[in-house]
């Protein structure tokens, strides 16, 4: 959600800036901008992506050694040249980039204006540079602690860098709820929202801590202050990205691309945690708490968008599997209803980003009232990682196609294996069927692989007959409705056609209204329990007229000659078959938005990484 990127040291900024907005643009793409300080500064922006800002500052000043980039998801202020990042302050001494919301925006805006602040966007961070600048105007303040002074009167959540004109030799950066990385090079600094602009330049980051500002200098000082004039130490971490990954790698789009890392990232998900051959998963994350874990009540698993999905399979997963009651929670609605939460309740967050603004928050309240809380996230040090007492990295690489689909399948293993080590370890699943499924799940990466090369034909084929669908219905039973409901949402994101998941029998109550010959419904029909009724289900719609897809079971002739087209995926232990079964639901989304001339990669109005709630 507005990604953001700042540079001081001895190379040109403006080509750095660039490389990092064009990283960052999953983060949001509405408007973008750059400035630059080369004895004056220099401001440029424009509403559309990274390229409309390149194409427009073609032939202007991009001198100088010191500067700022954003990419923006709009909040507050439509997506225009005005209200794109950066924002000068009145005195247009003070430039500022901002990833976050400043809530009390209008109470500081109405404050300012009496001391004859003019506004010139609609947005809530020009509020902010004003602030920063009435505060340091009012002291004479060097722009660091101007920075810190003003913060403390905000609320709401920044991830802010500044430059004062007057003082080119530093930049000040803050965060709270939004991240921040600084990278720390040969006489260099990087500072951005996320490692992908740095590793070309550095492996050494230091994460800002939230309600925490640092300043970066032209002669190598770092300092890091909290909001309350404290000094801190800063501990800097090494990143494991190589640029390879944030590459396309061929590939038209990175969400294909990322559909077919699936065999690799399933396997690195699940690489040193498990042995088939002797029959054990083991996860480091679980062994401090893992007494704890086995003597819980109940778990309450937290996520938003397709982390929410993920952990409706895990419900099927951890009760089917090892008889822990499961709740699973939008953050959004489990944060703001003063939610029961036990000390003997597992708190499980799931996010890819680890910075999804709400379920940061959901999962800070969970610890406030003393439950044991526990990660599943993709992004290393990120915030979520970072607060919770433990968890376990996907590790699926970066995720850049707005629409996930390896770090779904990667939660999915994950998910698995702790419910694999849960039900063995509570005395629910015997050792043989225990070490059944761990083979079992060591055999997914070869069969998702062989599903992508079988299916990639038929799903083509089957997108192209339904391109120009305006609804679209999905149907699952057990296991297979969250995979329903993240089928139709991959559809909704990037192709823009109106489609709902819906648990087959539910069907009958509401949906089967809609369906007539124009309506697709896909339905996930690989279950062996319930399979008598998921074939009931498709014959209620092929009694109104439906289009049916199925997805069936390699050999499964049944199903196949019930339905009008079918996909075939090897055949698994039941509760596995969530990772294979959404593999044809990605890539038939993919084709379908390519053949409608969509953005894969940049649904409208969406981004990848939601750090507003
Ligand atoms: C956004 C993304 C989704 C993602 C969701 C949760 O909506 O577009 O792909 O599933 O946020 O993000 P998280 O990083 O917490 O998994």
């Amino acid at each position: 959600m507005c990604g953001i990127v700042a540079y001081i040291g001895s190379q040109k900024a403006y080509p750095i800036l660039i490389k990092g907005l064009e990283r960052l643009e999953y983060r949001g793409y509405d408007s973008a901008g750059v400035a630059l300080q080369n004895g004056q500064l220099n401001v440029y922006k424009k509403k559309g992506k990274v390229a409309d800002l390149v194409a427009y500052v073609k032939d202007k000043d991009t001198e100088g050694h010191i500067g700022m980039g954003h990419t923006r998801w709009a909040t507050h202020g439509k997506p225009d040249d005005i209200n794109a990042h950066p924002h000068l302050s009145g005195n247009k001494r003070l430039v500022l980039i901002h990833n976050g919301i400043i809530e009390n925006y209008a109470v500081l805006k109405s404050a300012l204006q009496k001391h004859g602040h003019t506004f010139e966007s609609e947005t809530d961070t020009e509020v902010l540079v004003h602030l920063i600048e009435e505060v340091q105007q009012r002291g004479n303040l060097p722009i660091e602690e101007a920075v810190r002074q003003a913060l403390t009167q905000v609320h709401g959540a920044y991830a802010i860098v500044v430059m004062d004109r007057q003082d080119p030799t530093k930049l000040v950066a803050a965060r709270k709820s939004s991240p921040l990385v600084i990278g720390i090079g040969k006489g260099e600094f990087l500072v951005a929202s996320d490692a992908t602009p740095i590793v070309e330049h550095t492996k050494n980051v230091v994460y800002l801590n939230d309600e925490e500002v640092a300043t970066v200098t032209r002669d190598g000082g770092l300092t890091i202050k909290t909001l309350r004039n404290e000094l801190m130490t800063p501990t800097t971490h090494q990143i494991e990205l190589e640029i390879e990954q944030l590459e396309k790698g061929g590939y038209d789009y990175f969400m294909l691309k990322e559909i077919f890392e699936q065999p690799t990232t399933i396997a690195e998900c699940m690489r040193g945690r498990m042995n088939a051959e002797e029959g054990w998963v083991r996860l480091g994350g679980m062994e401090e708490y893992k007494m704890r874990m086995i003597n819980a009540q109940r778990m309450i698993i937290l996520g938003c968008g397709t982390s929410w999905h993920a952990g409706m399979i895990a419900e099927y997963l951890f009760e089917d599997l090892a008889r822990l009651p499961v709740e699973v929670e939008y953050a959004s609605e489990f944060r703001y209803r003063n939610p029961v939460v036990r000390d003997n309740d597992i708190i499980l967050a799931i996010s890819q980003s680890g910075e999804t603004a709400d379920t940061f928050a959901a999962l800070e309240l969970a610890k406030e009232r003393g439950a044991l809380t526990y990660g599943i996230v993709n992004v290393v040090g990120s915030s979520i990682a970072r607060l919770t007492h433990s968890g376990s990295y996907i590790h699926v690489g970066p995720e850049i196609g707005v629409a996930s689909t390896k770090a779904f399948t990667g939660q999915v293993t994950m998910l698995t294996m702790m419910a694999l080590i849960l039900g063995y370890e509570r005395g629910f699943l015997p050792k043989s069927q225990y070490q059944k499924l761990v083979q079992e799940l060591a055999l997914i990466p070869d069969k998702v692989e062989r599903l992508l090369l079988n299916c990639q034909d038929q799903v083509r084929y089957i997108a192209s007959e339904f391109q120009h669908a305006t609804n679209a219905l999905y149907l699952g039973r057990g296991y297979n409705f969250p995979v329903a409901l993240e089928g139709a949402l991959k559809l909704k994101e990037i192709s823009y056609i109106h489609a709902e998941g819906y648990p087959a029998a539910e069907m009958k109550h509401g949906p089967i209204a809609l369906i007539d010959e124009n309506m697709p419904v896909f339905v996930i029909a690989t279950n062996r329990s319930a399979y008598d009724k998921i074939a009931s289900n498709i014959q209620e719609v092929k009694a109104r007229k439906g289009v049916v897809i199925a997805v069936v079971t390699e050999g499964d002739e049944t199903i196949k000659s019930l339905a009008d087209f079918s996909i075939e995926i090897p055949e698994t232990e039941e509760p596995l078959t969530p990772l294979l079964s959404v593999v044809p639901m990605q890539l038939l989304a993919y084709h379908m938005a390519v053949l409608r001339g969509c953005n894969v990669d940049q649904p409208r109005n969406l981004a990848k990484s939601v750090t507003v709630e």
